[in-house]
This record gives structure tokens, C-alpha cells and sequence, in this order.
């Protein structure tokens, strides 16, 4: 169902993959809700990715941008705004990679060189972008700035690996960057903390399928989806959300804050 909830809005949307990226449902969504936006990707996932067919089907452009290059973003966002024909309303983040965890490096044995490139692709670059559109006065009053975590920058989950210490970070810039982009430009800044997703992404996670399924019956609503979330990030562009900034948003079903459900107790009792 659609509200037209972002007509006349416009943004940029980082991260689409392939269908079952968390950033392909949402800019399939905000198209359904009418707004506009540019799709955006490290130049190499475009090559192995289908991006091409998400653009066609939303009327969107696509300009390839590695999230780790300040003349990419740069240029991204002023092509944005030049295509979509004003300044911005809504930007998302959807972007995560750790090389320890590609390269199957244990947390208690990191090459520090994966740490840093894991670093600045996941948590560094979410401040490179608003950077960039700050200094670029690229955003509109009112606008909304969401990057997507998850629960492991809180609680350990022992093989989400270096990852944990990125949406730490990552979810500190929410914050930090959420007070200056609110003072200056009133420009709402979030992150939201989504349930475990079967995704690229998500499934280089070791043992990512017995997880989805423990985290599942661990919330009382069941595991948030891809398209929920999507649904969720469509609120938070939206004019309906206006006042909600610089928090961290659980869309997990309930989960950061089960104890322990039945289901799960029922695999300990006799
Ligand atoms: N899947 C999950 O279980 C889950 C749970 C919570 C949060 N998240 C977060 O959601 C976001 C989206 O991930 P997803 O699950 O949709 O997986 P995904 O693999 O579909 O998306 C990750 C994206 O990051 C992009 N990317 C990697 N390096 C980049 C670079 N240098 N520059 C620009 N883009 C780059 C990839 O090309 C890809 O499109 C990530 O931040 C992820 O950590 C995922």
C-alpha cells in the first residue's frame, strides 16, 4: 500500500546490490511512495550487480561512488542535485564490508589492515557522506539522514567479528554528526538497528543461518524483514517524523530487549 509519503522529495539511496539488499526494497518503496533519488554503488559491486534493472524500473540515474573517496561522494552529490533538480531530502546509508570476516580472520587475530579498510567502507565513510553534504549545503530543511547497524555495536555476538566495533562507531557519527546537522541545517540524522537479513552482506556472517533463526524466535514480533525495514526507513523521510534525530532505532521485533523467549527456553528443559 502507498501513502505518498515522499512525493516531492528527493535523495540519494548508497548500497543496492541485488534484490534482496536492504537498500533495493527501500528505494523500491520511497519510488512507490513518489519520491526521487539517485542509485548509488562502489564501482566494482555495479559491475557484478544488477542495479541496472532497479534503475530502470524507478525512473532513477546511477552514479557509481566508492563510500571510501572523498572526490567520488563530492561528485555524486552534486550530480544529484543537478539530476534531481534541487537539494536533498533524504539520504541512505546501506553499506558494510569487513575483510577479517571475508578473509575468515578471527576477532583475537585481526590484520589491521583489514581493520582499516573494514573501517573506513563501514563507519568512517558514513561521516564522509554527510561531510560531503554538508559542506556541499546539499540537504533541505527537514531533511533525513538514515544509515543502517546493527545490535552487535551493543551487546557481543562473538562472530559478527570487527564488525561490532564499526556500528559502534558508526552509530557514534549518527550522533555527533546529528547535532551539527541539526543546529545549523535542521537536518535529522538516525541509525536503524535492523534483525539479522538474508543478504550478501548478512550471510557472510559466520553462521548466519542457525543466528536468523535464534534471533527469530528470541523476538516476540519474529525477525524484521528486508521490505519492513524499508518500510520503516520510508517513516523516517517522511515530514511525519520531523523532531526524531540523532537516536539509534531498533527494528528487530522486539529483540534488544527479550531476556529469553519460550521457544528458546524450550530447547533447555527437559
Ligand atoms: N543483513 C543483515 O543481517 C543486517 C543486519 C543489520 C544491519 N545490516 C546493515 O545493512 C546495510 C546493508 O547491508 P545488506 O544487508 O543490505 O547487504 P548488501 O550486501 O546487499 O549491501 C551492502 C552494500 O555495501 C556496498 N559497499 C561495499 N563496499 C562499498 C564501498 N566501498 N562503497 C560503496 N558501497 C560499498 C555493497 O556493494 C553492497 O551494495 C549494511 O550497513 C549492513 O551492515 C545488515
Amino acid at each position: 500500500m502507498a501513502y505518498d509519503l515522499l512525493k516531492g522529495k528527493r535523495g540519494i539511496i548508497f548500497g543496492a546490490l541485488d534484490s534482496n539488499s536492504i537498500a533495493w526494497k527501500t528505494a523500491e518503496r520511497v519510488h512507490e511512495e513518489g519520491g526521487k533519488f539517485v542509485l548509488t554503488n562502489a564501482p566494482i559491486a555495479m559491475r557484478m550487480g544488477q542495479i541496472k534493472e532497479l534503475a530502470q524500473k524507478t525512473g532513477s540515474e546511477i552514479i557509481p561512488a566508492d563510500a571510501t573517496s572523498e572526490d567520488d561522494l563530492g561528485n555524486l552529490v552534486n550530480e544529484s542535485v543537478k539530476i534531481l533538480g534541487g537539494k536533498l531530502d533524504f539520504v541512505l546509508h546501506s553499506i558494510g564490508m569487513s575483510v577479517n570476516v571475508r578473509k575468515g580472520r578471527a576477532y583475537t587475530d585481526q590484520n589491521y589492515d583489514f581493520s582499516h579498510k573494514g573501517w573506513d567502507i563501514s563507519a568512517l565513510s558514513f561521516h564522509r557522506v554527510m561531510q560531503t553534504l554538508f559542506k556541499a549545503d546539499a540537504m533541505n530543511e527537514w531533511g533525513s539522514i538514515v544509515a543502517l547497524t546493527y545490535m552487535a555495536a551493543q551487546r557481543t555476538f562473538p562472530d559478527y567479528n570487527d564488525m561490532a566495533d564499526n556500528k559502534a562507531y558508526l552509530e557514534s557519527v549518527a550522533r555527533s554528526f546529528g547535532y551539527f546537522f541539526g543546529k545549523e541545517k535542521k537536518v535529522r540524522v538516525n541509525t536503524i538497528s535492523q534483525s539479522p537479513t538474508p543478504t550478501t552482506a548478512g550471510q557472510g556472517v559466520k553462521g548466519f543461518d542457525g543466528f536468523i533463526t535464534y534471533a527469530d524466535k528470541m523476538s516476540p514480533l519474529g525477525n524484521a524483514t528486508a521490505l519492513e525495514c524499508a518500510d520503516y526507513t520510508v517513516t523516517l523521510f517522511s515530514d511525519l517524523t520531523k523532531k526524531v534525530t540523532m537516536q539509534n532505532l531498533f527494528h528487530d521485533g522486539g529483540f534488544s530487549n527479550t531476556g529469553v523467549s519460550k521457544e528458546v527456553m524450550d530447547n533447555f528443559t527437559e
